[in-house]
């Protein structure tokens, strides 16, 4: 994900801008850049100097060390690519056609092709292929000789989400910050001011922060910070003392990578849907624009993937089944291409890979398209190979995953497949307006459940404490909880090397119960669905030889109580979303158990995070 840093204060801002992007390395950002206002020297005019690289941060540094610009103040960004490849001419800062106001922005501007439509036709260029762009171009349409006036006009006509910082060089004290559904804030130093993307990359300069709020301004000068909304009304800043170290700042105060991307699922899904989805359950994606005719034409859907990617295929093929009718399978990739495929150009062709480089996955798709499929990739990183090599793409825009075992785009492979399901339903008219409502509304409740199961960590750890002791563990599920199953055992056996297995609640009497013992603990989905009665039994089954069963059901529900060694009570809800909530506990347990036995977490033994090899 980007990260933001800006200087403005006493001391030359550029050795405190390469600094602070070092430090939002961890992040994950593919090239980087930064803007320093110059000051005028024997009365020229003031000149802000640009320097960026389509790399790392390091190359960027040497850039400014060979050439050192020098003022008081200065932005700087490191880019996650999500609109334009990561090149230099996409790398921030931007900035308008006069070279006056600079721009640093996180997040993502749904309405960029309109605005970018209307500016054009008003005569601005624009040489980046980035959703950013607009931003100091409509600044610069409004720009009447106040920059926070035309700042707020700006941002009144944007929508999605933004961080941004910036500034004009016709106002050299004044550095301005701006948030709306991504985080921004301002460290208050001593006679110097920071606005940063998150704490880590100022901790180490002030503790003393102030916590934009939603749709706020902070307009920073030398004699300090005033926040107001978007209308101008003067807001009361919120300021918090930190009490962070710089090591742990490191991954956002979070003790792994792993934990830190699980708590960051409400932000991922909410993005996997911003801007795709209306009220009436009407879905489009940017990047897969098939028309409808060729929708309608659709025989059959393959879901190719690997690892907990195929676990999401899995899910899709379930969906797709129900929402649109129409006949799926999801495939493990690396078979699929040993196998006579069956299908052609009726058929349509869905990759889900977070990397989009899985080797196996990306055969499987050059397969596909060979057949004649239409195909689309599910995948997190823009213009990876299975982006660039399909018909179409689904972006995540989930932030980079650095943790070896995939956690949040997991769910945001499942909300990209649910939106696919919707989008192929409204194309073959299967889903009444009435369930495409009710599905909206459980989808846009999600970000918060999955909040407030987040806010029960301190449970898991517990459960996963007590049951950290075996050595050997099954999951079971139906329906969209089988998946969930296999993918909660996955997660359990690759971080913590204790063996676990999938099974459906249907197949444990055909092999996998004779296994079961006072030793051999079973992890029971027992969620609300159509086969909970079913599920219900199977735990008996299981309760009967001797075995101890944690078992997550939908609150209220006492079916199992006195009989399950311990229950999780989990939101009732659609079970689309169930399948989200309940991987996100079993993914917290796996975590706490893999850590209560020591384990490195972010990097297990033996996995690699991209698998770029058959
Ligand atoms: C590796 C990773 C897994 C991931 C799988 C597929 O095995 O360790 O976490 O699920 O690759 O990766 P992809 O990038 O294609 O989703």
């Amino acid at each position: 994900m980007c990260g933001i840093i800006g200087y403005l204060g006493g001391r030359e801002a550029t050795p405190i801008l390469m600094e602070s992007l070092k430090r939002l390395e961890y992040r994950g950002y593919d090239s980087a850049g930064v803007a320093v206002l110059e000051l005028p020297k024997n009365g020229a005019a003031t000149r802000t100097s640009v320097t960026k690289s389509e790399a790392k941060v390091d190359t960027l540094i040497e850039k400014l060390n060979a050439n050192m610009p020098t003022g008081k103040l200065g932005i700087g960004h490191t880019r996650w690519a999500t609109h334009g490849k990561p090149t230099y001419i996409n790398a921030h800062p931007h900035t308008d056609c006069h070279g006056k106001i600079f721009v640093v922005h996180n997040g993502i501007i749904e309405n960029f092709a309109e605005l970018k439509a209307e500016l054009k036709a008003e005569g601005h260029e624009f040489p980046s292929e980035t959703d950013t762009e607009v931003v100091p171009h409509l600044i610069e349409k409004y720009y009447k000789g106040d920059f926070l006036a035309a700042v707020r006009a700006a941002l009144n006509r944007i929508q999605g989400a933004y961080a941004l910082a910036m500034f004009s060089s016709d106002d050299p004290e004044l550095l301005v910050g701006a948030r709306l559904n991504a985080p921004l804030v301002v460290g208050l130093g001593d006679d110097e001011y920071y606005v940063a993307s998150d704490i880590t990359a100022i901790i180490p300069y002030t503790k003393r922060v102030l916590v934009l709020g939603e749709g706020e301004v902070a307009a920073v000068t030398p004699l300090g910070a005033e926040v107001s909304t978007l209308d101008g009304v003067t807001v009361k800043p919120k300021i918090v003392h930190v009490d962070w170290d710089v090591t742990q700042a490191q991954k956002g105060g979070f003790a792994h990578f792993m934990l830190k991307e699980i708590h960051e699922t409400d932000e991922a899904i909410a993005n996997a849907m911003r801007g795709r989805l209306t009220d009436d359950g009407l879905v489009a994606f940017r990047e897969f624009e098939a028309s409808e005719e060729e929708l309608k034409k659709l025989q059959e859907v393959v879901l190719l993937g690997m690892g907990t990617s195929l676990h999401a295929a899995m899910i899709g093929e379930h969906v797709l089944e129900d929402w649109v009718g129409i006949p799926a399978r999801a495939m493990d990739a690396s078979e699929f291409r040993y196998r006579r495929p069956t299908f052609g150009e009726h058929t349509l062709s869905v990759v889900i890979t977070q990397s989009g480089e899985t080797a196996d996955t990306l055969v499987a798709l050059h397969q596909a398209r060979e057949r004649g499929a239409l195909t689309v990739a599910v995948t997190n990183v823009i213009a990876s190979s299975a982006a660039r090599d399909s018909d179409g793409a689904i972006y995540l825009h989930a932030g980079p995953e650095i943790g070896v075992a995939s956690t949040k785009t997991f769910n945001s492979h499942l909300i990209s497949l649910y939106l696919l399901a919707m989008r192929l339903a409204q194309a073959n008219g299967r889903i009444s307006l009435e369930r495409r409502r009710e599905l909206v509304e459980a989808l846009r409740a999600l970000p918060d459940q999955v909040r407030t199961l987040l806010g029960r960590d301190k449970e898991i750890l517990a459960l996963a404490h007590k049951y950290s002791q075996y050595r050997n563990f099954m999951y079971a599920g139906r329906g969209l909880g089988y998946p969930v199953a296999l993918e909660g055992a996955l997660k359990l056996k690759e971080i913590s090397y204790v063996h676990a297995e999938g099974t459906s609640g249907g197949e444990l009497k055909h092999g996998p119960i004779a296994l079961l013992d006072e030793q051999f603990p079973v992890v029971a989905i027992c969620t609300a669905s159509s086969t909970k009665e079913k599920m219900v039994s199977n735990v008996h089954e299981i309760v009967a030889r001797q075995a101890p069963v944690l078992a997550l059901v939908s609150e209220g529900d006492s079916s199992l109580n006195g009989v399950a060694t311990d229950i999780f009570e989990m939101p009732a809800v659609e079970e689309a979303s169930s399948a989200i909530l309940n991987t996100v506990m079993l993914q917290l347990f796996a975590y706490h158990v893999a850590t209560k036995l020591g384990q490195d977490v972010d990097q297990p033994r033996n996995l690699a995070k991209s698998v770029t090899v058959e």
